[in-house]
């Protein structure tokens, strides 16, 4: 070796592989404006489509007139349910089993559903259009309170269910009841409550919010009357699965249909779903043979395009005296809004929401969910949350802050009593399922340790005998979260959309320069796929992640996959890309041999080649497979070097964290200071840390704006009040507090690379650490638990309506 010979480390370094800072090879074209977005895209002769909306959150439709909505200049076609019918289309089947109307039929059931679809040359004429577009609306009884959703005068929403007594997910109950549905033993659950020395009850609601991604949901349509093909541009996080849905519903040869989703600005589960904008936009065009685009602004997404949360959760915890655990009972109102459309896979009416034990061992536990109708926006997806795992997180967070207060253990201490121990993994829940590795003990207390819990407890005794003395007149909240997440759908046997089993994929082509390209069936919003997905070929086949370009979102290109959601893709993609690259390098080795001459087994792999066993300057570099493999494979070697991987994963990944925020309250205004917020996150091998830490500051950030805030409320007459962002609560760099992240390194044992999903966690595990902090502050004042959000007016009311605030 001379001296210009590279080092094992500085070979290493030069892969890029995983672990590595890789700075974001996105942002070179997003940092300059270069990014392709779908509004960017203009197509010769391209319409516009734009919606007429109700105004009314209930109302029987008489009648609509367009006559003089096609005489404004430029609008050539309003669209109805009447002219959906005609193709019957006029309603759409919904990812959870139920029918959503594409256009109000007969009756509006949400303010702004979809109520005619103005198509013209342009977005102005379209909203001229619109405004001369007359309905006639017959206002009905609204229903908002969930809680009044099955009283037995409550208004009949659906009517189109009239008579059906059972729904995809079995028995109805009511005329607004969707399904119940029910996990782990009850008997067993109720004895554990009889015996119990110590319960807990408490009403934990997590209300409505929204994913508010900062591109609205939006496509353009592209019928080719010759071809019989329709091309369709979308910001979707699921290309191949709306490719197939358009496909079953719009009766095209799924081989005429071209699904294309560029750059994406920000998802969080709120593109997962089939919107009216994308049928509408696609009748429009195969009526009118030319391009058509949707662009939804934003009042239109946050109000009628999908919601998160709206789980009523109430918790009962059984205990022994000491704290140990013995059973948890809880009961969920899940207000699903006007159609069940729900993005969880088939068989989960209520996601994972049975992930409801946490990261605690609890012997025998029952869980019932009742779905139901109200007249709400529909959606219910996974807001930067695997299926509804930040409900389970936050109910159960908050059901153990409440055990803890009743008992007068300490939070941190209690949880620490109850955690699923080390040597416990595989765990089996009691509510089914397997956990694939944890170490809670060691997270738990490396945060204390951080944070220096002790010292932090000792300051809030002090400050609250302050307050006692009228000295200060700010109140302290520790706010301590450990959550375990799950992700990654999913094994087959458990998890499919609309009947697709939950794999996902990836094709690697190798070509002879030794650079190569990588189409991943996942759909990056913004994560950085396209880094940390070249960093695991990297390290798998020693080619610098530099030289692999990853492409994602053509559905005519990369292989089928179910998207990008609930952090499901590197625990299901990105096994899929090591399992390719390892068929590569299965190849590659193969190849090797017959160049060096020697049997494959006396092969070894040595960062970025292989070398003979023994002989280590008898080499051959991945780089020179690349070529050999285009011009000297062995005889009866097919030439080339590709491959490509269906990934089905054996188990879910469960990644968890320990989060504390320290905070404090005025309590004569409300105003609210967060004074630390400390993350550490456990997501396995680490691809890029980089990365994660973004991934976990842009989570907290958005766990913030819903704790603190964040809402999407209606009136009782069913009208938004917080309809744009100058009442929904997104916080800037200014309000955002400083996040401090650390983090431990549990494997999975069954990912090939060891990895769990991330990008989830901090939302799961921050809204819980807020809410405790705020419940924990006010504990002092004598309260149990103040329902989220904690905005100043919140705390304010909270406070005062427990004598601390001056009359
Ligand atoms: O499904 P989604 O991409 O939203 O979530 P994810 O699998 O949690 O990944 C988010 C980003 O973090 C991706 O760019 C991953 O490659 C990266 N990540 C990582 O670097 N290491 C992990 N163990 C998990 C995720």
């Amino acid at each position: 070796m001379n001296d210009l010979t590279p080092t094992r480390e500085q070979r290493t370094a030069a892969l890029e592989g995983m672990g590595c800072k890789r700075k974001r090879v996105e942002d070179i074209r997003f940092t300059q404006g270069k990014g392709s977005y779908v509004d960017d895209l203009k197509l010769p002769g391209m319409l516009h489509g734009d919606f007429v909306r109700s105004p009314h959150a209930h109302a029987r439709v008489k009648s609509i007139n367009s006559e003089a909505a096609l005489k404004v200049p430029g609008v050539l076609a309003v669209i109805t349910a009447e002219t959906l019918k005609t193709v019957n289309l006029a309603w759409m089947p919904t990812l959870a089993g139920d029918v959503q109307m594409v256009l109000a039929d007969g009756k509006v059931l949400f303010q702004n559903q979809e109520v005619a679809f103005v198509v013209a040359t342009d977005r102005y004429a379209a909203d001229d259009g619109i405004n001369k577009v007359v309905v006639e609306y017959e206002p009905l009884p609204v229903l908002i309170d969930p809680f009044k959703a099955m009283d037995k005068d409550a208004p009949v929403l659906r009517e189109d269910l009239a008579g059906k007594t059972s729904g995809a997910h079995g028995p109805r109950k009511h005329h607004n009841h969707i399904f119940e549905w029910t996990v782990g033993d009850k008997d067993l659950t109720d004895a554990a409550f009889r015996k119990a020395e110590v319960t807990i009850k408490e009403m934990i609601s997590y209300h409505r919010t929204h994913p508010s991604p900062l591109e609205t949901c939006q496509c353009v349509c592209s019928f080719d009357k010759i071809k019989g093909e329709l091309t369709i541009w979308g910001t979707f996080q699921a290309p191949h699965v709306i490719r197939t849905v358009v496909s079953l519903i719009a009766k095209l040869p799924e081989q005429k249909i071209h699904v294309i989703s560029p750059d994406i600005g920000g998802g969080f589960g709120n593109k997962v779903g089939a919107y009216p904008g994308y049928i509408c936009a696609a009748v429009a065009s195969i009526v009118t043979g030319k391009p058509v685009k949707w662009v939804e602004d934003r009042i239109e997404n946050l109000t009628a395009t999908s919601f998160a949360r709206d789980y009523h959760m109430t918790a009962e915890i059984a205990a022994t005296k000491e704290g140990k655990v013995t059973g948890l009972r809880v009961h969920v109102l899940a207000d699903h809004g006007a159609f069940d459309a729900c993005a969880d896979p088939s068989k989960w009416p209520a996601g994972f929401f049975n992930i409801v034990t946490g990261s605690y061992d609890f012997p025998t536990a029952h869980l019932v969910v009742d779905g139901i109708y109200s007249n709400k926006a529909p959606g219910g997806v996974a807001y930067r949350c695997s299926f509804r795992v930040t409900e389970a997180a936050y109910c159960i967070e908050r059901a153990m802050d409440i055990l803890a207060q009743k008992l007068g253990i300490d939070p941190a201490e209690l949880r620490l009593k109850n955690f699923v121990k080390p040597e416990q993994f595989p765990y089996h829940s009691a509510l089914g399922w397997e956990y694939d590795s944890g170490d809670y003990h060691t997270a738990m207390r490396k945060m204390m340790e951080t944070v220096e819990y002790a010292g932090l407890r000792k300051e809030q005794a002090e400050k609250r005998a302050a307050f006692k003395r009228g000295e200060t007149r700010e109140i302290m909240g520790i706010g301590v979260s450990f959550f375990t997440e799950i992700v990654g759908a999913g094994p087959s046997k458990n998890c499919d959309i609309l009947g697709i089993a939950m794999f996902d994929s990836c094709e690697i082509r190798m070509h002879p320069t030794g650079a190569g390209i990588a189409r991943v069936g996942s759909k990056s919003q913004g994560q950085g796929h396209e880094t940390t997905w070249a960093q695991i070929i990297a390290t798998e086949i020693g080619i610098p992640a530099d030289n692999i370009m990853v492409e994602e979102g053509n559905t005519d290109t990369a292989p089928y996959g179910l998207g990008t959601y609930g952090s499901r893709s590197t625990p299901v993609a990105g096994a899929a890309i090591a399992m390719a690259a390892r068929k590569i390098k299965a190849k590659a080795q193969m190849i090797a041999a017959y160049k060096l001459e020697v049997h494959e087994d006396d092969l070894e792999w040595d960062i970025d080649g292989f070398r003979v066993k023994g002989l280590p300057e008898k080499t051959m570099s991945m780089k020179d497979i690349c070529w050999a493999a285009y011009n000297s494979v062995p005889p009866g070697m097919e030439p080339g070097l590709e491959a490509v991987s269906y990934y089905d994963p054996p188990n879910m990944t469960y990644p968890f964290g320990a989060y504390i925020c320290v905070m404090d309250i005025d309590v004569d205004t409300g105003v609210y200071k967060v004074r630390r917020f400390y993350a550490l996150d456990d997501c396995g091998t680490r691809i890029n840390p980089m990365i994660i830490e973004g991934q976990v500051h842009g989570g907290l950030t958005e766990a913030f704006a819903i704790a603190m805030g964040q809402e999407i409320r209606y009136d009782e007459g069913g009208n938004v009040v917080t309809g744009s962002f100058m009442d929904f609560f997104m916080p800037t760099a200014v309000e955002t507090p400083h996040w401090e992240t650390d983090f431990t390194v549990t494997p999975s044992p069954h990912h090939p690379i060891g990895a769990k999903g991330v990008g989830e966690s901090p939302n799961v595990g921050g809204v819980p650490a807020f809410s405790n902090a705020v419940n924990d502050a006010f504990s002092f004042l004598g309260s149990t638990h103040i329902q989220m959000p904690h905005d100043y007016w919140r705390n304010w009311k909270a406070a005062k309506a427990l004598g601390a605030v001056a009359a």
